[in-house]
């Protein structure tokens, strides 16, 4: 297998390996803190993570408004604290090294006033934002305003071209990478357009190159693409190194850190 280099994200060397983030709770303070103390980047999940109480337990999140606007009320506010939480747990996890992502669901509810809260308490913590579930195109806009990186989570070139000429485009110094995560690889739930058959899986490889293609008409030649979906040996992916036609690229993993010491989730998932 051909070394795996560091590579420069965001204008600073990393190891090309990134925890992806997980919902809900799943990928927390101490795995992606963890993940980034080894030197890669850790992605704490900031969709209804998870807050404690004083004596360090578990704050339940329960809800007991009795309108759907005030249950929604209680819903941004317990996903604002939870996501402070575990920032706080990251940094101190990471130690300086590596890097911090928070990762949000575009279309989950209150998802840019849950973002904007965390960020709003956590300067300097958090060094990028991933995000994909829909067509995030403030997302780019929100990462300015709080000086950190932005990474959309898209599985064709074509979405991607969507955000970069009607949004991005604006703020290409903060676009720290573009994660394609496969439609049918990636665990979790998956975006398939309805060009694609879910029962017609396609190969990751051209369909990166041509991400790479619509990067570099970008003038994004030197931006990462980050692989997500499938990547489980990096054994498999010697061809993707050092490619032209893929470029520079970071591997992603979801399901397989599920299965580590610092995965908050239970063993009989595990
Ligand atoms: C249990 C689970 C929950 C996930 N939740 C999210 C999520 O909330 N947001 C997100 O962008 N991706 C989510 N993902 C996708 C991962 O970040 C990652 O891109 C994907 O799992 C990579 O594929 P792999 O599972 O084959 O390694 C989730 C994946 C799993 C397995």
């Amino acid at each position: 297998m051909k070394a795996l280099n560091p590579i420069v994200i965001a204008g600073q060397e990393v190891l090309p390996i990134v925890e992806g983030g997980k919902g809900v709770a799943v990928s927390n303070g101490l795995s992606s803190g963890s993940w980034a103390a080894a030197g890669g980047i850790g992605t704490f999940s900031g969709v209804n993570a998870d807050s404690y109480d004083t004596a360090g337990h578990h704050i339940p999140q329960l809800y007991y408004g009795r309108t759907r606007k005030d249950r929604h009320e209680e819903l941004v506010k317990y996903a604002i604290e939870g996501g402070i939480t575990q920032a706080r747990i990251a940094h101190e996890t990471r130690g300086n090294n590596g890097r911090l992502h928070i990762n949000i669901l575009w279309e989950m509810g209150g998802a840019e006033r849950v973002l904007e809260g965390i960020m709003d308490k956590c300067k300097g913590l958090i060094q990028g934002v991933t995000c994909g579930a829909g067509m995030p195109y403030r997302l780019a806009e929100i990462a300015a305003h709080y000086n950190i990186h932005y990474y959309p989570i898209i599985s064709s070139g074509r979405a991607f071209r969507a955000l970069w000429k009607r949004a991005y485009h604006k703020f290409a110094e903060l676009l720290g990478g573009v994660v394609y995560e496969d439609p049918w690889l990636a665990g979790g739930h998956n975006g398939l357009s309805n060009s694609e058959d879910p029962r017609k899986p396609e190969d990751p490889y051209p369909r990166v190159v041509a991400l790479r293609q619509v990067m570099n008409e970008a003038g994004l030649q030197n931006t990462p693409i980050i692989m997500a979906g499938g990547v489980w040996w990096l054994n498999e992916w010697d061809h993707w190194l050092d490619n032209p036609e893929i470029g520079p690229v970071a591997f992603q993993f979801g399901t397989r850190p599920l299965l580590t010491q610092e995965s908050p989730i239970s063993a009989a998932w595990k």
